[in-house]
């Protein structure tokens, strides 16, 4: 793992749209995956940002979600899929070759589950996979407890996840279940970037960075992968 302990939000967010773009820059036809919840949001600005400067060049990329609530589709509020709509995809002037959003409203949630594998099978591995970290450690919804050899399932949301939700959508939605890309296609990835921010994270990122490796602390897989960035904030690297 690389560490790169950023003084602040926007340092964070710049360093890692900065590493996901020079990714691409490498392999053009990348396929390409960045996280919900409120993390990225400045990540994903900027990373839009260098797109509409002429900095990185996507119309050979692929896009594909990470994760999605079951039961929201991209026209959800708190949903992943509009956080990817709304901030990073309905922002580029030239946009990915291709885009997967999961929709988590699917009537058919296996069969969404199966296009999901699919389509990372038919364009992947990952090039760059950004993610962020719940309070429980979980990368995606790859919950505390999965097994790592998954590709991408459907899951019971944890507790923890459970009470951290409504600041996404308040008391509107009442998800049980996540859809998420699988420890095994994160793994696959050839860079992956984990980012955090805040002194809420600091514990969580203690554990998975320092911690022993263990389907309980699911980012702590990431200890295992070849090429892996942690860009944190000072804050979430206080206990590092
Ligand atoms: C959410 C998502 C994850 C995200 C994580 C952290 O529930 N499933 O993809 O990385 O939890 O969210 P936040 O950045 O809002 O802390």
């Amino acid at each position: 793992m690389q560490i790169i302990v950023c003084k602040d939000y926007e340092e964070m967010s710049r360093r890692a749209a900065g590493l996901a773009a020079a990714c691409i820059r490498q392999q053009p036809k990348a396929l390409v995956s960045f996280p919900g919840g409120d993390t990225p949001l400045g990540m994903v600005h900027e990373f839009a940002d260098m797109v509409n400067r002429d900095e990185v060049d996507i119309s050979r990329a692929r896009y594909v979600s990470l994760d999605e609530w079951v039961g929201l589709s991209d026209k959800d509020e708190g949903a992943c899929g509009l956080f990817n709509r709304t901030e990073l995809l309905g922002r580029l002037k030239k946009p990915f070759g291709d885009v997967h959003i999961i929709n988590g409203a699917a009537a058919d949630i296996e069969s969404e589950r199966a296009s999901l594998d699919e389509y990372i099978a038919a364009h992947g591995p990952l090039t760059v996979s950004v993610l962020g970290i719940g309070m429980n450690g979980h990368l995606g919804f790859n919950e505390d407890g999965v097994d790592f050899d998954l590709n991408a399932h459907i899951i019971p949301l944890s507790d923890t996840t459970k009470q951290v939700m409504s600041k996404y959508f308040g008391e509107k939605f009442h998800p049980e279940y996540g859809i998420s890309q699988g420890i095994r296609q994160i793994m696959a990835a050839k860079t992956v970037i984990l980012i955090a921010n805040g002194a809420h994270k600091a514990d969580i990122i203690q554990q998975a960075v320092r911690g022993e490796v263990s389907p309980h602390v699911p980012a702590s897989v990431l200890q295992n992968h070849p090429n892996c960035y942690v860009v944190v904030d000072e804050a979430a690297a206080a206990k590092l």
